[in-house]
């Protein structure tokens, strides 16, 4: 499994970011997946915009994994920007997290993460927070090599 990752965020730099630290740590743990890629890009929309569809449109990456910008906050657009790149939505990952999610904390419920698929690319927002990412992406991981075989047109069963 071929895994980029970007953090977003207009004040974290490469030395702070623990959550992509986090994020990168648990892809590599899973065995058999690599980070191909990990940006650190400000909260600006349009460049997430411009970098989710270069990764996904490469063919050589099999899931993006954005974290932070799923708040309520005016430059909170990770949510808006993934889905005006993906062609299909896939709102059971995002369930997923949230119910996970809102049996720890209710400000669970303050994240708008969406997922949704570029070709066959995968992508899912992640919560800011290193508590939020890790908690979002250990309700998922189990999931997602099913979810990732099944979109490359892969026959699991
Ligand atoms: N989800 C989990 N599992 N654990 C958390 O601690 N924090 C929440 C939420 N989702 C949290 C979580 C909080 S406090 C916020 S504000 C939102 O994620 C949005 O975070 P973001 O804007 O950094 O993406």
């Amino acid at each position: 499994m071929r895994v980029a990752l970007i953090t977003l965020s207009d004040t974290r730099s490469e030395k702070t970011d623990e959550s992509g630290r986090i994020l990168r740590e648990m892809v590599l743990s899973w065995g058999g997946a690599e980070v191909t890629e990990a940006l650190l890009l400000t909260d600006d929309r349009a460049d997430l915009e411009r970098e989710l569809i270069r990764l996904a449109d490469s063919g050589r990456v099999d899931l993006v994994l954005t974290t932070g910008g799923t708040g309520l906050g005016p430059r909170d657009n990770a949510p808006e920007a993934t889905v005006s790149v993906c062609q299909r939505l896939v709102p059971g990952l995002a369930e997923l997290m949230r119910s996970a999610s809102l049996a720890k904390t209710p400000m669970a419920s303050l994240s708008r993460a969406v997922a949704g698929m570029r070709g066959p690319c995968l992508i899912v927002n992640l919560p800011g927070s290193p508590k939020g990412t890790r908690e979002c992406l250990e309700a998922i991981q189990g999931v997602l090599p099913h979810a990732i075989t099944i979109a490359r047109g892969g026959r699991p069963h």
